[in-house]
């Protein structure tokens, strides 16, 4: 099966599946890497693992639309199946929802519905609550909203200051994202 991953940072989760596909363990070809910023550390990753990346700032190809339609005929041409968000801090539009339906999917770092949007461990951490995590889930036109695939608890302890939460989450994140895409993939 062949996956586009999507990211607009740092990339981490984009790298431990890039890893898990590299060591046979998922049966997924990962085919390009789109980001909507050409500055991004995951650009950097695709790189060093050899894997083709599409990335340019939406307002300099004429907004949002314009961009996905470009990604969109880039997608095609490397005959992508699946669709992979880690870190792409945009909402997707019809141009990618409808082609894609129902093989698009995120990881977000809260148990949603609590805390979607940005900053999600700060705001788990903000409201004083004891229990966050991880969610993976599919993607519709909303902020985090779409059918949720796969969750994962963890306990926030007196102790955990915003960094070691991130990084329990993290390291959660890393784990299960290339597990739940395995699944999900070869389910279908
Ligand atoms: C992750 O926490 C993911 O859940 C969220 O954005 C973050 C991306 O981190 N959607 P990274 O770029 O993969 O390190």
């Amino acid at each position: 099966m062949k996956i586009a991953l999507f990211a607009s940072g740092d990339g981490s989760n984009v790298q431990a599946v890039l890893d898990a596909c590299q060591t046979g363990c998922m049966k997924a070809e990962p085919v390009l890497i789109v980001s909507d910023n050409p500055e991004a550390f995951v650009l950097t990753r695709a790189e060093k693992a050899g894997v083709p990346t599409f990335s340019a700032r939406p307002k300099d190809l004429g907004g949002k639309e314009a961009f996905e339609r470009e990604v969109l005929q880039t997608l095609r041409s490397y005959g992508a199946e699946w669709l992979v968000l880690a870190g792409y801090m945009r909402l997707l539009s019809p141009v990618l929802l409808v082609p894609f339906e129902k093989r698009i999917i995120n990881i977000h770092p809260s148990l949603l519905p609590s805390f979607p949007g940005l900053d999600a461990v700060g705001q788990a951490f903000q409201a004083g609550v004891k229990i966050t995590g991880v969610t993976i889930h599919f993607v519709d036109e909303g902020m985090d909203t779409g059918p949720i695939i796969e969750q994962e608890p963890v306990r926030i302890e007196k102790t955990d200051t915003y960094d070691t939460l991130s990084k329990k989450i993290k390291q959660i994140e890393h784990r299960l994202y290339p597990d739940v895409i395995r699944r999900v993939i070869e389910e279908e």
